[in-house]
């Protein structure tokens, strides 16, 4: 019998909100909405600091961190390793977002992340994408390239373990002079990346689900999970309110049908 693959829909809150108030607040609200949710599974990734009170909020909603560090414990100041979040309950890690790239995180510091994350028990979503678009298609080469040095020395038998969210640059709603994608982009590209992970993993890549992310709302969501090519979501802004995040969990719940 064919594997049913879950879809998921994952909020990345990224530095958001101010207080922990807020934080429960939002996953309240959330939980509230999702009651008869059975076959989406939800994900919410906030700072560091709201995952052991969020964890507890509900069963439904699973929690995930926005980075890990490769290392055991030690002298590592300011850091949070693979191995805490995942005894403190959390589930999902969010690795290699282009804002964390922004910061100077390379493809090879990824792939020590997803090392030590998947060793420490998490589950990595490794987030890919490229900056612009050129006419020579050069992008391809570049997500290509992202997901063979950050996946470099994973073995077939964690392929169950691994998300990649596909989340071009110019399409998040913070980039400066944004454009949308569109469900084809995000079809043409979840086809080029399930082709390299095929490559790389054989028909354990089929274990492998693909996300899209970038500016995702309450009315694009729809169209993205149908035409997209995807198994889920990765959704910042629109996560940060409970009704659009909400709407989005429906609208993945309502295509499983
Ligand atoms: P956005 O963010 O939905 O606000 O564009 C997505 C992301 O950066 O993960």
């Amino acid at each position: 019998m064919e594997k049913v693959i879950k879809k998921i829909i994952c909020a990345n809150w990224k530095m958001n909100p101010l207080t922990l108030k807020e934080a429960e607040k939002l996953v309240n609200d959330i939980a509230k909405n999702i009651t008869t949710i059975k076959k989406t599974e939800i994900a919410v990734c906030p700072p560091f600091l709201y995952l052991e009170k969020l964890r507890k909020i509900s069963k439904k909603i699973i929690i995930g961190a926005q980075d890990a560090f490769p290392g055991d414990v030690g002298a590592f100041t300011g850091e949070v390793s693979a191995e805490m979040l995942y005894l403190l309950g959390t589930k999902y890690v969010i690795l290699g977002h282009s804002e964390r790239r922004a910061l100077g995180e390379t493809n090879d510091d990824v792939n020590k992340k997803i090392k030590a994350s998947i060793a420490s028990g998490l589950y990595p979503i490794l987030c890919v994408g490229e900056r612009t678009r050129d006419e020579s298609h050069d992008y391809f080469n570049l997500i290509k390239t992202q997901l063979e040095v950050c996946l470099s020395g994973i073995s077939k038998n964690s392929t169950a373990k691994i998300i990649v969210a596909y989340e071009p640059i110019w399409a998040i709603s913070t980039t400066p002079d944004r454009r949308d994608a569109t469900a084809d982009d995000s079809r043409e590209m979840a086809v080029f990346i399930r082709k390299n992970l095929f490559d790389k993993f054989g028909k354990d890549a089929t274990q492998i689900r693909v996300l899209y992310g970038g500016s995702v709302n309450e009315k694009t969501a729809g169209d993205f999970l149908e035409n997209g090519g995807v198994d889920g979501l990765l959704v910042g802004q629109a996560s940060l309110d409970a009704k659009k995040f909400s709407t989005i969990i429906k609208t993945c719940e309502a295509l499983n049908k």
